[in-house]
């Protein structure tokens, strides 16, 4: 893994955090290649990152320490029973996206986001953290191994929970 440096998204880098949505969005590769960017602008994908800075939101961003190039994001946000996300669990537990840049994956930049972020709510009384993780896609064995847990799986998705559940 490169040297890094976790900290906080600052405010003028909401446009990384628009490419890490993209990257988050999780399709098998030779369907993504076939996406369209407008998918950002749809409710159920923007509301990830729109108005940014809401109570509970928290994102996290790991920097390469040699170029200062951001590698990866880690961020949470609570949503409410009338717009649940799709790892929804409560109205109190934040629920995380992350992605890492490609060329970049698999070195245990994501294992650290994941750790740091839960750290960080942990810090403020926050213990549990839900996501929700595509069946076909191979990020369940880290969330399994960073210790998060299965509470429901379907067909298509799995919604996981860090944490007392
Ligand atoms: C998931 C992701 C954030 C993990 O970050 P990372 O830096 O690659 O993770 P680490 O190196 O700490 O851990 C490696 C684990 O990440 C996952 N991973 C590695 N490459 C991956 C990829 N291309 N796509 C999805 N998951 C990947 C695997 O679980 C891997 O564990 P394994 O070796 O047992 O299979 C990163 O791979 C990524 O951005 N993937 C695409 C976006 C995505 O799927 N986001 C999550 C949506 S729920």
């Amino acid at each position: 893994m490169p040297a890094i440096a976790i900290r906080d998204l600052r405010p003028h880098e909401l446009g990384f955090h628009r490419q890490m949505l993209w990257e988050a969005v999780y399709l098998p590769p030779e369907e993504k290649a076939l996406l369209s960017r407008d998918i950002l602008e749809t409710p159920e994908v923007r509301r990830y990152i729109e108005n940014w800075g809401r109570p509970g939101d928290r994102a996290r961003v790991a920097e390469d320490s040699t170029s200062g190039q951001l590698l990866g994001c880690a961020w949470g946000r609570l949503f409410t029973t009338d717009n649940p996300g799709y790892g929804f669990v409560d109205e109190t537990t934040p629920e995380l996206s992350i992605a890492v840049i490609e060329g970049n994956r698999g070195q245990g930049i994501g294992g650290a986001l994941l750790r740091d972020l839960n750290a960080v709510y942990a810090s403020e009384g926050i213990h549990r953290v839900s996501l929700s993780v595509a069946t076909a896609n191979p990020a369940h064995r880290l969330y399994e191994r960073i210790g998060y847990r299965t509470v429901h799986q379907d067909e298509t998705t799995r919604i996981m929970v860090f944490g007392g559940f």
